[in-house]
């Protein structure tokens, strides 16, 4: 499939305003992206379990522009409240979609966004937010070409979306997710994500995820800037091959229900993640002490009681506690009791995996 798909050829309708709506939520990678080439293009395959409830709700109000029709005309809300700070990524991101979408001019854009984690939870919210903002896009387009089938409307979703933030091609559909090319993975893609296509063991059912909030702050080094120190890196060539490997392992992980498989290999990925970052140049840190200290509490736990805990991170200091649905009630316990007194002010999110995005 090449770019040509997801361009317009020609539209029945043109609606003069009105207003769509979408929840999208946010995605945890299990084999994890790092590294990009030009125009959002993955180094590497990535695949990731789909979050249940930590979501962004976007509603798009749309109006007809009278007159000049000179740049994108738009004003973004986060929790009712005006925000011109977000202006820049969404003029970048209305930059890099405008010859997909060739309406984006013709319209003044409303973007009401809320998320259903708190602002300051470090939490990304570019994965849920750009993929709530693609869909919604996306209904403006079905209603001026109501011919686009389910599926292309959520390909070209996910190619949207992955023009605004590489994961958040990952967050629409659930539970797992597959983006970049795998000769292992039918109709996988680096232009988009996609449904991953196979049988998926009855362990990995409704799998647990308890964020632990550890630091809630800005990230001081953002995955953008992240990505770019992959260039050049010296391990980054290895990197992008074990990634590589890491999907073919995991498809089979994924379809036996091997456990202690997954949890070796997806603690191995969290922890390369960051190790490319310590090896960068410049270098830097995102784990803090209390990363540690939880990493280490899950470690001595699992030997104790054989239970199969396992942790992920993301590009920060959060910890993402992943275990089966039948362990949750000891799971839980264990967490309350031993680890949530390393999150900030005692702050975790208990989600799950899901299913992806709604229209409202
Ligand atoms: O989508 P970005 O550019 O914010 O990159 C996300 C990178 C990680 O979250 C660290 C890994 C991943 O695959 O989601």
């Amino acid at each position: 499939m090449n770019l040509k798909h997801f361009l317009v050829h020609n539209y029945q309708y043109s609606p003069s305003n009105g207003v769509v709506s979408w929840s999208s939520p946010s995605n945890i990678a299990l084999v994890k992206y790092w590294g990009k080439k030009e125009h959002q293009l993955p180094e590497n395959p990535s695949i990731s379990f789909t979050l249940e409830s930590c979501k962004t709700i976007t509603e798009l109000i749309f109006e007809k522009r009278e007159g000049t029709t000179d740049g994108f005309s738009f004003e973004v809300f986060l929790d009712e409240e005006f925000k011109p700070d977000f202006h820049p990524k969404i003029e970048t991101f209305f930059k890099r979609i405008e010859s997909y979408l060739p309406f984006l001019k013709d319209f003044h854009f409303i973007i009401k966004t809320k998320n259903t984690f708190p602002h300051s939870s470090g939490i990304a919210s570019s994965a849920s937010g750009m993929s709530a903002l693609a869909l919604c896009l996306m209904s403006i387009e079905k209603q001026k070409d109501p011919t686009i089938s389910d599926s292309d409307f959520i390909q070209k979703a996910s190619f949207l979306a992955r023009l605004g933030s590489g994961s958040a091609c990952r967050s629409l559909e659930g539970d797992l997710v597959v983006w970049g090319e795998h000769p292992g993975i039918e109709g996988s893609s680096d232009l988009f994500g996609i449904k991953y296509p196979y049988k998926v063991h009855d362990n990995f059912k409704n799998y647990q995820d308890t964020i632990l909030l550890v630091d809630k702050g800005e990230k001081q080094v953002s995955s953008t800037v992240g990505h770019d120190l992959m260039y050049g890196h010296p391990f980054a060539k290895q990197r992008f091959n074990q990634a590589v490997d890491h999907i073919s392992t995991i498809k089979n992980i994924l379809e036996t229900g091997d456990l202690d498989a997954f949890i070796a290999l997806v603690e191995s990925e969290a922890l390369t993640l960051h190790a490319m970052m310590m090896t960068s140049m410049p270098y830097f840190i995102l784990m803090k002490p209390n990363t540690l200290e939880i990493i280490n509490k899950i470690w001595s736990f699992r030997q104790d009681t054989g239970l199969p805990i396992s942790f992920t991170l993301d590009a920060g200091a959060n910890v993402h506690v992943l275990y089966p649905e039948k362990d949750a009630v000891k799971i839980l316990e264990f967490i309350k009791l031993e680890l949530v007194a390393y999150c900030q002010n005692g702050h975790y999110i208990c989600d799950k995996i899901g299913f992806g995005a709604k229209q409202l």
